[in-house]
C-alpha cells in the first residue's frame, strides 16, 4: 500500500497506565487487529493478575494503542500490544517499545519477549526494527488456529541469556497439571 508521503510523519504520544476507562477504546483496537481477538474478560482476567500492567498510548484525549505485559523477575513478557489501524507506521508502536525497553537495566529485568503467530509478519518485522530477535519456535502454540509462535526477544546491552529459564518453569508446570 503506499501512502504517498514523501517525509516520514511521527505522532508523539503520551504513554499511561491503563484505566478502566479505557477498556472500549482498548476493545476496539483490539478487535480491529486481530482475527483471534481478546474479549473484554480475557483483558481483565489477564489484569488481575498481580504482575500483569496495561498501558495506553493517548494522542489527546484519544487512546490509539494498548500493550499488555508481564512483571517477571528477569524479564518483561509482552501479553497484547496494537495500535489502531489508522494510526500506524506514525511512531506508535515504536515509542510503546521504547517505553518497555527504557525499563530494563543491567542488574534486574533484562529482558523483554514476546510469542508472535508465524503468520504475523508485520509484527515480526516490526519488533526486529525495535531491536528484538526471534530466538525459538513454539510449535503449534495457537490452539485457535494451531499456528507456530516465533518467540521474539529483545536484550539489554550485554545480556546474552536466552529464554531456556522460562522454559524449563513452562514444562515443570505443564508436568504437574498432566
Ligand atoms: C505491529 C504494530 C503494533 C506496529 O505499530 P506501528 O505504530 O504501526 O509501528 P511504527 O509506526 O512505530 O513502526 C516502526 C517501524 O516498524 C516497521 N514496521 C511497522 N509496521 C510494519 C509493517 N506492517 N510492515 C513492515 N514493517 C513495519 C517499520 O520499519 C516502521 O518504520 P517505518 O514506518 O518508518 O517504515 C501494528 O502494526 C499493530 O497494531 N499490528 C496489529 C497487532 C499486532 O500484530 N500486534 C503485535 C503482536 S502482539
Amino acid at each position: 500500500m503506499s501512502t504517498g508521503r514523501t517525509k516520514k510523519e511521527q505522532l508523539r504520544v503520551h504513554i499511561r497506565w491503563m484505566i478502566r476507562r479505557d477498556m472500549p477504546e482498548v476493545l476496539q483496537t483490539e478487535q480491529e487487529s486481530f482475527e483471534y481477538s481478546w474479549t473484554e474478560e480475557d483483558f481483565l482476567r489477564c489484569l488481575r493478575q498481580r504482575n500483569c500492567i496495561g498501558m495506553v498510548a493517548e494522542q489527546g484525549e484519544k487512546v490509539i494503542g494498548f500493550m499488555i505485559y508481564e512483571l517477571h523477575k528477569s524479564k518483561l513478557h509482552i501479553m497484547n500490544f496494537a495500535v489502531l489501524p489508522a494510526y500506524r507506521r506514525f511512531g506508535v508502536g515504536a515509542q510503546m517499545a521504547a517505553k518497555l525497553i527504557s525499563k530494563l537495566s543491567s542488574h534486574r529485568r533484562t529482558r523483554v519477549t514476546l510469542a508472535v503467530r508465524e503468520t504475523n509478519l508485520a509484527a515480526q518485522l516490526f519488533f526486529r526494527v525495535q531491536g528484538f530477535r526471534a530466538t525459538r519456535v513454539m510449535r503449534s502454540y495457537y490452539e485457535d488456529s494451531g499456528e507456530d509462535a516465533f518467540l521474539m526477544q529483545y536484550s539489554f546491552a550485554g545480556d546474552t541469556a536466552d529464554d531456556s529459564d522460562s522454559e524449563a518453569v513452562n514444562r515443570i508446570s505443564q508436568f504437574e497439571e498432566s
